[in-house]
C-alpha cells in the first residue's frame, strides 16, 4: 500500500478491522506538542549533521510550527490513514512542504520517537500532579493549624484505642502525601532521560549529536543503550506504580472520612458540593466524592498489573505490544489528577462538628494513661498494664465508667492509687502528655505543621 510510512515492502491492502485495532491516533494525539517539539529538535540535529540543509530545516521547522497551531487551534484534520501520533505529524508536514519532509525521519524511527515523546508528556504531566499534590497538602497543613484545639477518638482496629487531636489525624496522611510528592521527583529523573538517537534497535549510523537533542529537549540525561532505551518501559511502570500507591493513601483518608461522615459518628459533615442524593430517598446525602475517591485506586491499580502483564515475558526490544503503556499511562494520569482535585475540594469545604467529636471520647480511652500513672510511680509497665486492665475489668463488672471507679475501688487495685488519680481523667492533658516529636499534644502537632510549611516552601 504505497501511502503507508512503511508500504514499500507491501502488496496487499490492510484489512480495515486490522487498520483500526493496529491505530493508536485515537489516543496518543494527546502528545501532539510532544511529538512537534521532538521533530524540531531532531531536524536541528539532521542539519548539524549535514543531513538537511539549512534551508530544508527552515522549511521542516516552519512546517511543524504551522502544524502546532493547527493542533492548537483545534482544526489539525486526522485522516483515515493516520496510524499515530508520529504518522499524522510526518503526513501533515509533507502535505504542507513537500519533498525536504521525506527527510525528517532520517536515522530516526518510531522507536525512539514514541519514547521521546512519552518522556515529554510525562515529564510535564508529572509537573502538574506535583502541584496538584502540594496544593492538597498545603490546604491540610493550614487546616490542621486552623484545628489543632480540636480533640476526638483515635482508634486502632477500628476500636476505641486513644483520645488524639484531629490536626494530628490530617497530618499523618498529609505526610504520606508528602513522601509521594518526593517520590514522584525520583521517577521524574528518571523519566527525563533522551532516548531519541537510538534508532529502532541498533542506534544512529550518522552524526547526529545526541548531545544537542539533550539540550533543546531540556533531558537531565541521554539513555545508554539504544535497545534498552526503545525496548524498555521502566519508566511508564513506576508512574503507574506511584499512581496506585498514591491513590492507595486517598482510599485510606476518604475511608476515614466516609465513617467519620455517617450519623453514627456525625464527627464532620461533607459540603453540599461534593455529595449527592438519592433518586429514591429524598433524606439521603451520599458521599459520593469519598466514595470515588477510594474507588480509583482498584481502577489504577489495575492498570498498572495489567502492564505489568503485558511486559512480562516480552522479548527484548520494542514489540508492538509496547503500544499499550499509552492507555495505561494516560488514564492513571488523567483519574490521579481528578482525584487529587476532588479531594482539595472535600478537604477545604469538610465541617467538623467539634462537640461531637470531643463528647465522643470516654474515659476508657484513658485507660493506658490509667497505667502510665503508675509507671510514674515506679511500677513497671506490664504490671501497671495488668493493673490498670483489672480497673477496667471493676468499671465494667459495676456497669460504670472507668473514672467513676471510686479512690476505695481503685485502692483495691493498687495501694498506689490515690486521690491525685483524679488528674488522669482529664482529656487534654491527657493528649498534652504526648509531646515526644510525632506526638499529639499541642506543641509536637505545632512542630509537624511548621515541618510541613517549611517543606512545602521548599517544593
Ligand atoms: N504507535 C506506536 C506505539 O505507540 C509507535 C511505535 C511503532 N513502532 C513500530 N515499529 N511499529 O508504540
Amino acid at each position: 500500500e504505497g501511502n503507508k510510512l512503511w508500504g514499500g515492502r507491501f502488496v496487499g491492502d490492510t484489512d480495515p478491522i486490522m487498520e483500526k485495532f493496529n491505530a493508536s491516533i485515537a489516543y496518543d494525539q494527546r502528545m501532539w506538542d510532544a511529538d512537534i517539539r521532538g521533530s524540531k529538535a531532531y531536524v536541528k540535529a539532521l542539519e548539524k549533521a549535514k543531513l538537511v540543509s539549512t534551508e530544508e530545516m527552515e522549511q521542516i521547522l516552519n512546517g511543524m510550527d504551522q502544524i502546532h497551531e493547527e493542533w492548537s487551534k483545534g482544526i489539525f484534520v486526522i485522516n483515515p490513514g493516520d496510524e499515530d501520533i508520529h504518522t499524522a505529524n510526518e503526513r501533515r508536514l509533507k502535505e504542507l512542504i513537500g519533498a525536504p519532509a521525506g527527510k525528517l525521519h532520517t536515522g530516526r524511527s518510531r522507536n525512539d520517537q514514541v519514547v521521546t515523546d512519552m518522556r515529554l508528556w510525562l515529564r510535564d504531566a508529572i509537573i502538574t500532579l506535583t502541584n496538584n499534590t502540594l496544593q492538597l497538602i498545603s490546604t491540610m497543613v493550614e487546616r490542621a493549624a486552623a484545628e489543632i484545639d480540636v480533640l476526638f477518638p483515635g482508634y486502632t482496629h477500628m476500636q476505641r484505642a486513644q483520645p488524639i487531636r484531629w490536626s494530628h489525624w490530617i497530618l499523618s496522611h498529609a505526610v504520606a502525601l508528602s513522601r509521594d510528592v518526593e517520590r514522584l521527583q525520583e521517577i521524574k529523573r528518571r523519566v527525563n532521560v533522551l532516548p531519541l538517537g537510538s534508532g529502532a534497535i541498533a542506534g544512529t549510523p550518522f552524526d547526529i549529536d545526541r548531545e544537542l537533542l539533550q539540550k533543546e529537549l531540556a533531558f537531565d540525561g541521554i539513555s545508554l543503550n539504544s535497545m534498552d532505551a526503545t525496548g524498555q518501559r521502566d519508566f511508564v511502570v513506576e508512574f503507574l506504580f506511584w499512581a496506585s500507591l498514591c491513590l492507595t493513601h486517598l482510599s485510606k483518608m476518604a475511608e476515614d472520612l466516609m465513617l467519620y461522615s455517617t450519623k453514627e459518628f456525625s464527627f464532620v459533615t461533607l459540603s453540599d458540593a461534593y455529595s449527592t442524593g438519592s433518586s429514591l430517598m429524598p433524606q439521603k446525602k451520599n458521599a459520593d466524592s469519598l466514595e470515588l475517591i477510594r474507588s480509583k485506586a482498584g481502577r489504577v491499580f489495575g492498570r498498572s498489573a495489567g502492564f505489568m502483564m503485558t511486559l512480562k515475558g516480552l522479548p527484548s526490544t520494542y514489540n508492538k505490544d509496547l503500544q499499550e503503556d499509552k492507555e495505561a499511562m494516560f488514564d492513571c494520569y488523567d483519574t490521579v489528577q481528578a482525584v487529587l482535585q476532588v479531594t482539595t475540594g472535600v478537604m477545604s469545604t469538610l465541617k467538623i462538628n467539634q462537640s461531637v467529636m470531643e463528647a465522643a471520647l470516654s474515659p476508657d480511652m484513658l485507660a493506658t494513661d490509667l497505667a502510665y500513672f503508675l509507671v510514674r510511680k515506679g511500677v513497671p509497665f506490664r504490671e501497671a498494664h495488668g493493673l490498670s486492665g483489672k480497673a477496667v475489668f471493676a468499671a465494667e463488672s459495676k456497669n460504670i465508667a472507668l473514672n467513676q471507679l471510686t479512690v476505695e475501688d481503685l485502692t483495691a487495685v493498687s495501694p498506689l492509687f490515690g486521690n491525685d488519680i483524679s488528674s488522669v481523667w482529664d482529656y487534654r492533658s491527657s493528649v498534652e502528655q504526648y509531646s515526644a516529636s510525632g506526638g499529639t499534644a499541642k506543641s509536637s502537632v505545632a512542630a509537624q505543621v511548621e515541618h510541613l510549611r517549611t517543606w512545602l516552601k521548599k517544593q
